[in-house]
C-alpha cells in the first residue's frame, strides 16, 4: 500500500487475530526498526522481543492489564539504551561523559524514532500496531522482571498482530493548532473550543476533556506515573542530582524523606550531616550522593564507621 494511503487509513489496534507474523515479515519489521535514524550513529536504544506467554502475561499485569499485550502475535518492548554505548566506551578505555539529562533526550528520541520505523512498516504490511504507554504503570517492576541494567529504561511497548477489529481513523487536532508558522502563536479562548470540536468524535459520548481529565488532570493516571518513573530514572542513573541505584524519585524528595526522620540536615561544601538528637551521621560527596549516604547510616543500611 501506499505510504500516504497507510497514513490515512492508520488506527491503533486492540484486537488481533490469534495469527502469528511469518518470519518473512517479522524480519521486515526488525529491518526497518534498524533503519531509523539515531543521533550521532549512537543507536541509543534496544528493542526486547517478549515471546515467553508467561514473561508476556506479567508484562500485560504490569501495564495496567491490558488484553491486547497478550493476544496480539509479536510484542516489543522498546528501551532508551545507554548501556551498549558506555560498554563500547569502555572497551575503547575512554569513560562516559555525564550527560544524564541530555543521554535520556537523545536515547528516549532514538527509541521512539525505532519503534514507529517498525509500526508504520507493519501498518504498511496490514498488520495492526498499538503502542503501549503503560508500560511506565508499573515500570520498577518491569525494570526487574527484564533484567535491565543502569542506563536502560522501558520507554514504549508495541503490540503487532493481524487486526481483527476495524474502524474510522480517529480525529485530530486542527492542522493551524499544531503546526506554528515561524513564531510559536498564542492559543485563544476559541481556538480551544475549535480543538475541542475537531476532537469531539475521539470519545464515544463527543466529549474530548473526559478522556485528558482521566490521564492529564489532577488526580489522573499520568500523576500516578509520575514518582515510580522518577524513581526508576534515579535508579538507573538518568537523574544528574542523585547517585545511580539512588531509589527515589528526585533530590527533593530523599530530603524530605531525610528531613521526615532527622532533627536537621547540614550541607557543606562536599559532605552532609544529617543530625539526630545525640547524634550526627556524615556522607561525602556531591549533595545528593552524600545525603544518601547519612541517611543510609542513620537507618544502620551501611556501617557508620570506619
Ligand atoms: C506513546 C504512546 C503510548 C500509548 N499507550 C497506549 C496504551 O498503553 N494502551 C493503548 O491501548 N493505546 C495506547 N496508545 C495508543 C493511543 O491511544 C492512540 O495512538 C491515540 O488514541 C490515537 O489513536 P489512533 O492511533 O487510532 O489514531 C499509545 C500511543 C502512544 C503514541
Amino acid at each position: 500500500m501506499e505510504l500516504l494511503d497507510v497514513l490515512a487509513r492508520r488506527r491503533s489496534v486492540r484486537r488481533f487475530k490469534p495469527v502469528p507474523i511469518p518470519e518473512e515479515d517479522l524480519e521486515k519489521l526488525l529491518f526497518a526498526l534498524q533503519r531509523a535514524p539515531t543521533d550521532a550513529s549512537a543507536q541509543l536504544y534496544s528493542a526486547i522481543r517478549v515471546r515467553d506467554p508467561r514473561l508476556r502475561d506479567e508484562v500485560a499485569r504490569l501495564s495496567g492489564d491490558q488484553e491486547h499485550i497478550r493476544q496480539a502475535a509479536e510484542f516489543f518492548l522498546f528501551l532508551a539504551d545507554v548501556h551498549r554505548l558506555e560498554r563500547l566506551l569502555a572497551h575503547r578505555g575512554q569513560r562516559m561523559a555525564f550527560w544524564p539529562r541530555t543521554a535520556l533526550h537523545f536515547a528516549i528520541l532514538d527509541a521512539g524514532i525505532a519503534a514507529s520505523y517498525l509500526a508504520l512498516t507493519a501498518e504498511a504490511l496490514g498488520y495492526g500496531v498499538c503502542f503501549i504507554g503503560g508500560v511506565l504503570n508499573g515500570v520498577e517492576a518491569l525494570t526487574d522482571l527484564l533484567g535491565l541494567p543502569p542506563g536502560v529504561l522501558p520507554v514504549v511497548g508495541l503490540a503487532v498482530g493481524v487486526p481483527d477489529e476495524e474502524g474510522p481513523p480517529r480525529p485530530r487536532l486542527p492542522r493551524r493548532l499544531v503546526v506554528h508558522e515561524d513564531r510559536y502563536r498564542p492559543y485563544a479562548a476559541e481556538d480551544l473550543e475549535e480543538a475541542y470540536r475537531a476532537m469531539a468524535p475521539y470519545s464515544r459520548v463527543g466529549d474530548w476533556n473526559r478522556v485528558l481529565r482521566r490521564y492529564f488532570a489532577e488526580g489522573g493516571t499520568m500523576e500516578a506515573r509520575e514518582k515510580p518513573y522518577g524513581k526508576v530514572l534515579s535508579r538507573q542513573g538518568f537523574d544528574p542530582d542523585l547517585p545511580q541505584g539512588a531509589p527515589f524519585y528526585s533530590l527533593g524528595a530523599l530530603l524530605e524523606e531525610a528531613l521526615a526522620e532527622a532533627r536537621g540536615v547540614l550541607f557543606r561544601k562536599g559532605e552532609v550531616w544529617l543530625e539526630e538528637e545525640a547524634r550526627a551521621f556524615r556522607g561525602e560527596g556531591r549533595p545528593g550522593e552524600a545525603l544518601l549516604m547519612a541517611l543510609r547510616k542513620a537507618r544502620g543500611e551501611v556501617p557508620d564507621w570506619p
